[in-house]
């Protein structure tokens, strides 16, 4: 399993210490989450942010967009060094579309679904996308409770990736309590923000992640 800490968890009046802590804790990637206010509940951070944090790390950018139209930000956050960049089915760009602009710049694509999303609607991107996130909360915020209904739509969507070199992502109260829960199911990349934030030891969190 890999490890993308939420940076929705860390300390925003230090942001850089945030992802340095991270990193010295094992992370794999480093999950942003951009949320425009419209597409969900909350205003988090854009573009001059993960700009300014990419000169503080090496670690690999893993961009959530939760912004109503993706299409139009894929340059700016190329620009601002995402390696790759989620976007959710439910926005208002063609998916097809983002797939292939995330791709001319070079960089790896994904494409999330809420919870409400049934599989069936990501199945005509699967084989253009190099990730699917599966969100095991509403999109918005940290810290709410990991959605166990979900696993049926996990293991689906893992099954229809299998033997495709595809990463499966969940994101959304996800910790020690049911990381093998969701690896059971397909998963290979963790997001996740309280349970590691939030712990006195994050590297332990992130090592038990690590066994599966
Ligand atoms: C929610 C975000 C998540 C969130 C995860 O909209 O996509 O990445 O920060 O935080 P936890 O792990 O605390 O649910
Ligand atoms: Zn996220």
């Amino acid at each position: 399993m890999l490890v993308s800490p939420s940076l929705l968890s860390g300390d925003f009046s230090n942001l850089a210490s945030s992802c340095r802590r991270m990193q010295q804790a094992g992370a794999d990637w480093l999950h942003l989450d951009v949320i425009d206010g419209v597409f969900a509940p909350n205003i988090t951070f854009g573009v001059p942010v993960v700009k300014a944090l990419r000169k503080e790390t090496d670690l690999f950018f893993d961009l959530h967009l939760m912004i109503v139209n993706p299409l139009k930000y894929i340059d700016a956050f190329a620009d601002a060094g995402a390696d790759i960049i989620t976007f959710h089915i439910e926005s208002e760009s063609d998916p097809a579309a983002v797939i292939e602009k995330i791709h001319t710049r070079g960089i790896k694509a994904g494409i999330a679904l809420k919870p409400g999303t049934s599989a069936e609607a990501v199945k005509p991107y699967i084989d253009m996308a190099d990730m699917i996130l599966i969100m095991t909360v509403e999109p918005g915020f940290s810290g709410q409770s990991f959605m166990a209904d979900m696993m049926p739509k996990l293991k689906t969507v893992s099954e229809w990736c299998a033997g495709k070199d595809k990463w499966i992502q969940v994101d959304g109260g996800i910790g020690t309590g049911n990381i093998e829960l969701v690896a059971q199911n397909g998963a290979n990349v963790a997001v996740s923000g309280n349970s590691v934030f939030c712990a006195e030891k994050p590297q332990e969190v992130i090592a038990d992640f690590h066994r599966y």
